[in-house]
C-alpha cells in the first residue's frame, strides 16, 4: 500500500501523513526533508542554492544525518531547498532513494506513506491512495507564524507570507515535475477544515483500498 500526499508548504500534509502511518502501521517519508538536507548542505559549504552544479554534486553525496538537523526546519533552509529542487539533475538523484522506500519500507510495514510535491504525479503515479492536501496561503502563513512563535521563535507573518507565495510561485512554475494535484488525487482543501476532518477523509479512503 503507497499512500502519496502532495500539497504547498504548510498546508498540513506532514501532521496528516505521520498521523495516517502511525494509525495503519505504515513507515512514513518526508520528501521535502531530503530537499532541505540538500539545501542546507549547500548553504554550509557556503554556495549559492540556485547554483545548479553546487546543487546536483550536494544532491549526489547527501548525508542522511542531516534529516534530524535542527537547522533543517528554518525558513531559510525551506527557501534552499526549493531553489535546489528546481534542478532536474537534483531532482533525479532523489528519485531512487524515494521509489525504493515506498517499494520496500523499512522494518517490513505493510505499506508507505510519502508527502512531497511530486509523489502522486512522478515518484509513484502508481500510488493506491492519493491526496492533494491544501490551504489559502494567508492560512498556511498564519500556521507558521503560530508554529515559530511555539517555538520561542520571533515571527514576521507578513513576511512568512511573502516567502510562502515565493515557494508556491517557485514550487509550481518550475520547468520539472511542479506542484501539481495528480489527476485521480482527492482534494483536500484545510482552509476550514479540522485536522480531525481531513484525517477522517483519507483514513475513508485508505480504508476502501485495503
Ligand atoms: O515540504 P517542505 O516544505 O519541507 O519542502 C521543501 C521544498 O522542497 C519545497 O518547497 C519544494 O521545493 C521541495 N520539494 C519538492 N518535491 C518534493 C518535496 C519537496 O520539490 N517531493
Amino acid at each position: 500500500m503507497i499512500i502519496a500526499i502532495d500539497g504547498p508548504a504548510a498546508a498540513g500534509k506532514g501532521t496528516l501523513a505521520r498521523r495516517l502511518a502511525h494509525d495503519f502501521g505504515f513507515a512514513y517519508l518526508d520528501t521535502g526533508a531530503l530537499y532541505r538536507a540538500v539545501g542546507l548542505s549547500v548553504l554550509r559549504a557556503g554556495g549559492d542554492p540556485a547554483d545548479a552544479a553546487a546543487a546536483t554534486e550536494a544532491s549526489a553525496r547527501l548525508d542522511l544525518a542531516l534529516m534530524d538537523d535542527p537547522e533543517l526546519r528554518t525558513e531559510a533552509t525551506g527557501g534552499a531547498a526549493s531553489k535546489v529542487a528546481a534542478v532536474p539533475a537534483v531532482r533525479a538523484n532523489l528519485l531512487a532513494f524515494q521509489r525504493n522506500f515506498a517499494k520496500n519500507p523499512p522494518d517490513g510495514k505493510p505499506g508507505a506513506v510519502l508527502d512531497g510535491r511530486d509523489i502522486g504525479t512522478v515518484v509513484c503515479p502508481d500510488a493506491d491512495v492519493k491526496l492533494f492536501v491544501t490551504a489559502s496561503p494567508e492560512e498556511r502563513a498564519r500556521r507558521r507564524t503560530l508554529e515559530m512563535e511555539g517555538r520561542g521563535e520571533a515571527a514576521d507573518f507578513e513576511a512568512i507570507l511573502k516567502d510562502v507565495k515565493a515557494r508556491d510561485d517557485r514550487d509550481m512554475n518550475r520547468a520539472d515535475a511542479p506542484l501539481r494535484p495528480a489527476e485521480d488525487a482527492l482534494l483536500l482543501d484545510t482552509t476550514n477544515l479540522a485536522i480531525d476532518a481531513v484525517f477522517l477523509r483519507a483514513a475513508e479512503q485508505v480504508k476502501a483500498r485495503l
